[in-house]
C-alpha cells in the first residue's frame, strides 16, 4: 500500500416502486426536473478547477439521446467488455471494468473531484458492495411503471442522511408524478 487514499464514488439513480429503473433502454418515465437534478448534481465540484467524472455501462450510455451524450462537462467512463475505443468518442473513455475505471482515474486523471455511478444494473450492485462507496443518491418515484430493468437490493449498512444544500425536500410533483429524493450513507466500518 502506498497510504494514498482510496478515491471512493457516489451512486445516483431514480427508483419506482417495484425497484424499476428502466424500459426498453430509456427510463420508465419522463420528470424533467429530475433530470435536472440529476445533471446538477453529478457536475457540481468545490474547485472550479476540477470536473467530476461519470461511470456507466454501455447500454445506460446509448441510452442518452444521442444529441445529449457524452453527458457536459463531466468525464464520461463507459464500461463495456466488447466495444473498442473508436466505437466512442475520443474523449469517452472505454473501460472493461469498474476496478479498472476507478485505476485509471487514480492514476491518469487529476483533474476530477467526484465519482459518480450512474447505472445501470450490475454496475450499481457492484458499486454498492464495494468499499469505495460513499452515498446512494436514490429519487424514490411513486406509481406503476412497466420496467425491464431493475435497481438490485441495498446492502445493509446504508443509512439515510440529510439532504444537500438546495435539494428539495419531502414530495415533489410533475405532471401527476410524485417523487421525493433521498439521500443514504454508507456507516463507516467500526
Ligand atoms: N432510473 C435510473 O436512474 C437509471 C439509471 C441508469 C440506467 N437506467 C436504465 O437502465 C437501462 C440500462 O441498464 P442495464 O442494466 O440494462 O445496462 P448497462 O449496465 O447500462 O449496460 C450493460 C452493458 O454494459 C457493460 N457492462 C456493465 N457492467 C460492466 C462491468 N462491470 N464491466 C464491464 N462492462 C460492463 C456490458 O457491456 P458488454 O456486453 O459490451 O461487455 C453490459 O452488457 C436503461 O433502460 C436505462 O435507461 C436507469
Amino acid at each position: 500500500m502506498t497510504g494514498r487514499k482510496m478515491l471512493r464514488f457516489n451512486l445516483m439513480v431514480a427508483v419506482g416502486e417495484n425497484f424499476g429503473i428502466g424500459l426498453k433502454g430509456d427510463l420508465p418515465w419522463h420528470i424533467k426536473s429530475e433530470l435536472k437534478y440529476f445533471s446538477r448534481t453529478t457536475k457540481r465540484t468545490n474547485d472550479p478547477g476540477k470536473r467530476n467524472a461519470v461511470i456507466m455501462g454501455k447500454k445506460t450510455y446509448f441510452g442518452v439521446p444521442e444529441s445529449k451524450r457524452p453527458l457536459p462537462e463531466r468525464l464520461n467512463i463507459v464500461l463495456s467488455t466488447t466495444m473498442k475505443p473508436a466505437d466512442l468518442p475520443a474523449d469517452v473513455v472505454l473501460c472493461p471494468s469498474l476496478e479498472a475505471a476507478m485505476h485509471y482515474l487514480e492514476t491518469e486523471a487529476k483533474d476530477i473531484e467526484n465519482v459518480w455511478i450512474v447505472g445501470g444494473s450490475g454496475v450499481y450492485a457492484e458499486a454498492m458492495a464495494s468499499t469505495r462507496c460513499h452515498k446512494l443518491y436514490i429519487t424514490k418515484v411513486q406509481g406503476k411503471f412497466e420496467c425491464d430493468t431493475f435497481f438490485p437490493a441495498i446492502p445493509d449498512g446504508f443509512h439515510e442522511v440529510p439532504l444537500d444544500a438546495g435539494t428539495p425536500e419531502g414530495l415533489q410533483e410533475e405532471n401527476g408524478i410524485k417523487f421525493e429524493y433521498k439521500v443514504l450513507e454508507k456507516q463507516a466500518a467500526q
